[in-house]
Formats: C-alpha cells, structure tokens, sequence
C-alpha cells in the first residue's frame, strides 16, 4: 500500500525520471545522472533500480551514486544489447522509466561502523561499490581505515579516474589500482587486482571486505582472502543474476531459495556456504 493513502501501488509500473546529466566514459560506458519526477526516492548503498525504455523494455541497473548525494542518483551503463542502446542514446532532458530503489541485500553500512573496510573492485564492479564508497567516505569518522583496490583490464576501460585520483588525495584512504595490460599512458601498477591484495595495509582478518567484479574474479579473491584468514561473514560478494521483474516474482534470479533481487544483490559470503553455484 502507498504510505500516504489507500491506493495500491502497483510494482510492476514504472516511475517517470528525467535525465539530468550524461558523460560518455568510454567506448562501452555512459554515465547519467537521473531525477525523479516526483522527486521521491531514497535508497541506501547496494540498490538497483529497472530501468525502462518505452517500446524497448528494462534492465536492472546499479544505483552508483551515494545517497548523501542529495540532487538526484546515477547510474552507469555498458552498451550491451537493446535496452542499454537505448539508453546509450539518451541526452539531457529526456525521460526515462524508473522501478526502484529494489533490492534488501545491501552493503553492510551499520555493521561496517568502528571497523576497517576494504573495498576489492574489478572494472565495471566499480559502479555499484561506489555508492558505499562514497557513503563511507561521507561519513568518515563512522568508519576504520579505508582501503580501495581497483583492477581494470586496460587504461582506455578505466572508470571514474578522476573521483580515484580526488579519493587518493585525500590521505585517510589506501587506493591502490592496477591494469591487467598498461600502455604507456600507465605508470602505476600492472597485474589483476589479487596482486593488490598482499599490499592492504590494514589488518584484513577483522575487516569487512566489499568484492565486486567479473564473475571470474570471485574465486581467486575469495581464494586470497582465505590466505589472510578473513572469516566468511565478513565477506560481501555484489552478485548478478538475470532479472526480470525484479521483485521476487518471476523466479528469474532464482538461486536455490534464494532470489538475487529480493535477497540481494549484496550476499554474506557466509550466506551463500549452501550456494556454491551462486559464485
Ligand atoms: C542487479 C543488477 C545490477 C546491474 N547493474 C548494472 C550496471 O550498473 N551497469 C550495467 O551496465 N549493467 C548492469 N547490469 C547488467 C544489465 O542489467 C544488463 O547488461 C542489461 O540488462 C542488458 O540489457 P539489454 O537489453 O541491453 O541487453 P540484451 O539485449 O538483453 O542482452 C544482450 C546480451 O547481453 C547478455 N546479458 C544480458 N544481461 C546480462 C547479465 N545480467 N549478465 C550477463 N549477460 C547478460 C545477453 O545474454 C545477450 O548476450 C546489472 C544487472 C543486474 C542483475
Ligand atoms: S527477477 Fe524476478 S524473481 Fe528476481
């Protein structure tokens, strides 16, 4: 039921937004900035929302900005296929569908208070990690030492260089990226971002640590944090299944008994022990 009056809402009915803002980040990545029309929308770190092209159709996409950021949320989208397209094609001003925010696995923002947090990003997985980023680093007097790892496979693929570079000025955040193949525009590091992990300089056994990446990339992360002896429940693993309604209904992300939107699409490592496929 709607909270300020009897009318049921319907979940599956999109919310007219406008687009406020939109960067083209690279070949494949665009950024957009997005407000809701009737300017309702609260979420917290780890959310996503549908997000609909009228006569195209939805796609789940990761709410990447912090909700301490007040003027609107944005998103990032790789070009992949019909809806993403679309979206690519959007300029200033125009409208959007929105169905959202979804999602109840969250990042961790309560529990992660007093504690050091380290956030392990593989490309794209920058986007959603972002959000709790930034909320952290908000609220940083909330929180224990911070550490960002950043792997991306080659320079022309990196994301938000410039909010990493501002991240790192900062001096009370360990940012370390690497790129899997450098060019000469690259000075810093080279190899995937496991190699990053040895060279955290807080202690990672009682941290929470934040993964989120290519699938490819969770085992040998998770293998590495079994190395530094970091218990299963401190572990959050950002996981993506192929959704449909978005709202536990269709069965789409459907892993065991457990839905992805629903559930997710932050999991307790120590949560997904009965899983194994989920990873
Ligand atoms: C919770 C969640 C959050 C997401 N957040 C983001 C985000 O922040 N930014 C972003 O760019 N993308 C994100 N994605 C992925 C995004 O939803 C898909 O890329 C999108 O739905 C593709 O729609 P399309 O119509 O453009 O492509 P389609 O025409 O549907 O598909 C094109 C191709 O991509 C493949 N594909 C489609 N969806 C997926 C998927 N989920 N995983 C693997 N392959 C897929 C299809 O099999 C097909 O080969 C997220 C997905 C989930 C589940
Ligand atoms: S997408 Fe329909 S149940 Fe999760």
């Amino acid at each position: 039921m709607c909270q300020c009056c009897s009318e049921k809402k319907d979940i599956y009915l999109p919310q007219l937004a406008t687009v406020a803002a939109t960067e083209s980040m690279n070949v494949t990545e665009k950024y957009l900035r997005l407000t809701m029309d009737d300017g309702q929308f609260n979420y917290t770190p780890g959310q996503f929302v549908e997000v609909s092209i009228a006569g195209i159709g939805e796609a789940p996409l990761t709410i990447s900005s912090s909700p301490t950021q007040k003027d609107g949320f944005e998103i990032v989208v790789r070009k992949i296929g019909n809806v993403t397209n679309a979206i690519h094609t959007l300029n200033q001003g125009d409208k959007i569908g929105i169905r959202g925010p979804l999602g109840d696995g969250q990042y961790p923002s309560e529990e992660a208070k007093g504690r050091n947090v380290v956030f392990i990003c593989g490309g794209i997985g920058l986007v959603p990690q972002r959000s709790f980023i930034n909320y952290v680093l908000d609220n940083r007097d909330d929180y224990g030492e911070v550490t960002i790892l950043q792997g991306t496979k080659c320079y022309e693929q990196r994301l938000f260089a410039d909010e990493i570079a501002a991240w790192e000025k900062r001096g009370d955040v360990q940012v370390l990226e690497t790129l899997d193949e450098p060019n000469e525009k690259w000075s810093g590091k080279v190899g995937v971002v496991t190699k990053l992990i040895p060279m955290v300089k807080s202690e990672l056994k009682s941290a929470i640590v934040l993964v989120c990446g290519p699938p490819v990339m969770y085992k040998f992360v998770l293998m590495s944090l079994e190395e530094h002896e970091v218990p299963h429940k401190n572990i959050f693993l950002n996981l993506e299944r192929k959704m449909k309604c978005g709202v536990g209904k269709c069965g789409h992300c459907q892993i065991n008994d457990s839905y992805t939107c629903m559930d997710g699409p932050v999991f307790r490592y120590s949560d997904l022990a009965t899983m194994p496929e989920a990873i």
